[in-house]
């Protein structure tokens, strides 16, 4: 389980995160959707402290952090126990699409490499690549590289995966592979967070919605409800937009 209390970021002056509260539970999917500059890709990111908050505190489990005073070894679970997936993939160019999921389980595992391209392997057939061990992300699509970076955030087990926008980057026709890979973790009930603007696919997979604007969560629900019967003036304008844009049916 995740939890945020009171959250607060400043980039100098810049207030961007304006006390967010937010628990996801074991084995949830949250989906966090909003306009751009609301904060999201921030939150992700003080979630697994890429970014360090300006106050708050922050809870993965045991693992509980007052932004105050982060020790090392606090800082170094936290990372070691979250895993986050990029719009840009992200992978080692200079590895093969097995040796890019082997890599963490080697270095940080500490795993024997001959077991860890195993279980590597592994991963890619389940992320329906295991005829593409060999190749490097350079001869691989948008949507193969981006099953790549999350089979290897999947092979670590980690507490909770956390994915900023990861279809954002591809083309229309190879969202869909990358969306039904984490449709199926979700079915594995991975605890997962996603930023997204797929709100088709937020719908679809997650449990819950959140709405994030101006750096505040303004309303929380479950999937059905949210898209149903969003309660707050700036959620209504929000969807408006997406449905005038075809964005998403409902
Ligand atoms: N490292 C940084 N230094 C200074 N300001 C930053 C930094 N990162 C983000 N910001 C500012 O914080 C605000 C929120 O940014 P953030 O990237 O979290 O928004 P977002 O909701 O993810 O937007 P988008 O949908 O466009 O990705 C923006 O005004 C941004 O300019
Ligand atoms: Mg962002």
């Amino acid at each position: 389980m995740i939890e945020i209390k009171n959250l607060h970021k400043y980039f100098e002056n810049h207030h961007v995160l304006k006390g967010l509260d937010l628990t996801v539970s074991q084995g949830e999917t949250v989906a966090v959707i909003g306009p751009s500059g609301s904060g999201k890709s921030t939150l992700l990111r003080c979630m697994n402290l890429l970014e360090i908050p300006s106050t708050g505190e922050l809870r993965l489990d045991e693992i509980h952090i007052n932004a105050r005073h982060i020790s090392k070894t606090d800082l170094l679970s936290i990372r070691k126990n979250t895993a986050m997936v990029f719009q840009n993939y992200n992978l080692f160019a200079n590895k093969t699409a097995a040796e890019n999921i082997a890599e963490a389980l080697i270095t940080v595992r500490k795993m024997n490499k001959r077991i860890a391209m195993d279980i590597a392997q592994q991963m890619l057939k389940k992320v329906g690549l295991e005829n593409k061990a060999d190749h490097y992300p350079s001869g691989l699509s948008g949507g193969q590289q981006q099953r790549v970076a999350i089979g290897r955030a999947l092979v670590l087990n980690p507490r909770v995966v956390l994915f900023d926008e990861p279809t954002s980057a591809l083309d229309p026709e190879l969202v869909q592979e990358v969306l039904q890979v984490i449709r199926n973790a979700a079915q594995e009930h991975v605890t997962m967070v996603i930023v997204t603007h797929e709100l088709d696919f937020a719908r679809d997979v997650a449990d819950r919605i959140i709405f994030m604007d101006d750096g505040k969560i303004v309303e929380q629900n479950s999937a059905a409800e949210f898209f149903i019967n969003p309660r707050q003036e700036r959620t209504i304008k929000f969807l408006e937009k997406f449905k005038q844009q075809n964005m998403y049916y409902i």
